[in-house]
């Protein structure tokens, strides 16, 4: 199999792509990025990465974070965290409110707007905002091999002004006694994750550990039956009410982000990592979705 050949093919597709979807405008920072991007990138055990297209332009990892955030929570506080928030999908779009209300503040799960917001109240347990937002951003940076990783702060402030939808959901769990610490220090870590910048090669680069039963070398950034666990709830959730569509046409592990990025895990195969602005309608990439499909088809990397 020619990944090379694979990845360039599927970039020049994508770039003459007319339909490219519509970028995020609800953070008004990420409104203006120019949607005409494209890049993806592949890591494989053997270490090599294949890259194609705009593969080494940060963009802003948004809910992809939620995957990183998930991991540190599992090791914090294992299968307690569950009394928190569910591992079901949702069906619902990510930043929906109306069935925290039936459910008590209790969320679908942790890859949707309102579970996230519970894991960052997890992680800001013992931590001030900073020294929660330093922890995350050093995970990432430990997964990825790479210290320059950082979090934009322009992003981070944009939505920190203009979030009141996720202010809405993090009030109401703090209403019904399930957010610990004040509304505003778990949104600036929350709304801080997000706007983690990375390009896909640092993506697919972090995503290492998923692929590889948690190990990084000999790092070990957490255990095999965990990763499993978070593979397990990206499948079913990672892609929001779209993740059944994902699932099917794609047949891969994987989260998006508003930014227009997917992270997708072959186990012990391949870390993808794929970007392009315009989102559809579920509020995923557009041509992220397509190239994916397009990987799975010719890899033959499905995972059923
Ligand atoms: O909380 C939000 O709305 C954004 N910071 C992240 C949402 C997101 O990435 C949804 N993904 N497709």
């Amino acid at each position: 199999m020619d990944l090379s050949a694979i990845v360039s093919e599927i970039a020049e597709a994508m770039q003459s792509e007319t339909d490219r979807g519509a970028v995020a405008t609800y953070i008004p920072e990420l409104g203006a990025v120019d949607p005409d991007q494209f890049g993806l990138a592949i890591w494989q055990p053997d270490g090599e990465v294949f890259a194609a297209g705009d593969a080494d332009t940060p963009f802003s990892i948004q809910s992809i974070s939620k995957v990183f955030t998930l991991t540190l929570a599992m090791r914090e506080m294992g299968e307690s965290l569950w009394h928190r928030v569910g591992i079901e999908p949702s069906g619902n779009p990510f930043n929906s409110i109306v069935q925290l209300e039936a459910e008590h503040g209790k969320p679908r799960n942790p890859l949707i707007n309102a579970g996230a917001i519970i894991v960052a109240d997890c992680l800001a347990a013992g931590r001030s905002a900073g020294e929660a937002q330093a922890a995350v951003t050093g995970f990432v940076q430990r997964a990825a091999g790479d210290a320059s990783i950082a979090i934009n702060p322009a992003v981070a402030r944009s939505e920190l002004l203009t979030g009141q939808r996720n202010r809405a959901l993090a009030h109401f769990m703090s209403a019904e006694g399930n957010l610990r610490n004040p509304v505003e220090k778990v949104l600036e870590i929350y709304f801080a994750q997000c706007a983690l910048s990375l390009t896909c090669r640092q993506l697919a680069l972090a995503g290492r550990y998923l692929a590889m039963e948690g190990q990084v070398n000999d790092d070990v950034l957490t255990p095999p039956h965990r990763v499993r666990q978070i593979l397990a709830l990206m499948l079913t959730c990672g892609h929001y009410d779209g993740s059944g569509a994902f699932a099917y046409r794609v047949g891969i592990p994987g989260k998006s982000g508003v930014g227009g990025g997917i992270l997708a895990i072959v186990p012990g195969r391949a870390s993808i990592a794929v970007w392009s602005p315009g989102l559809g309608p579920n509020g995923n990439s557009l041509l992220g979705t397509r190239a994916m499909e397009l990987l799975a088809a010719r890899t033959g990397w499905s995972v059923f």
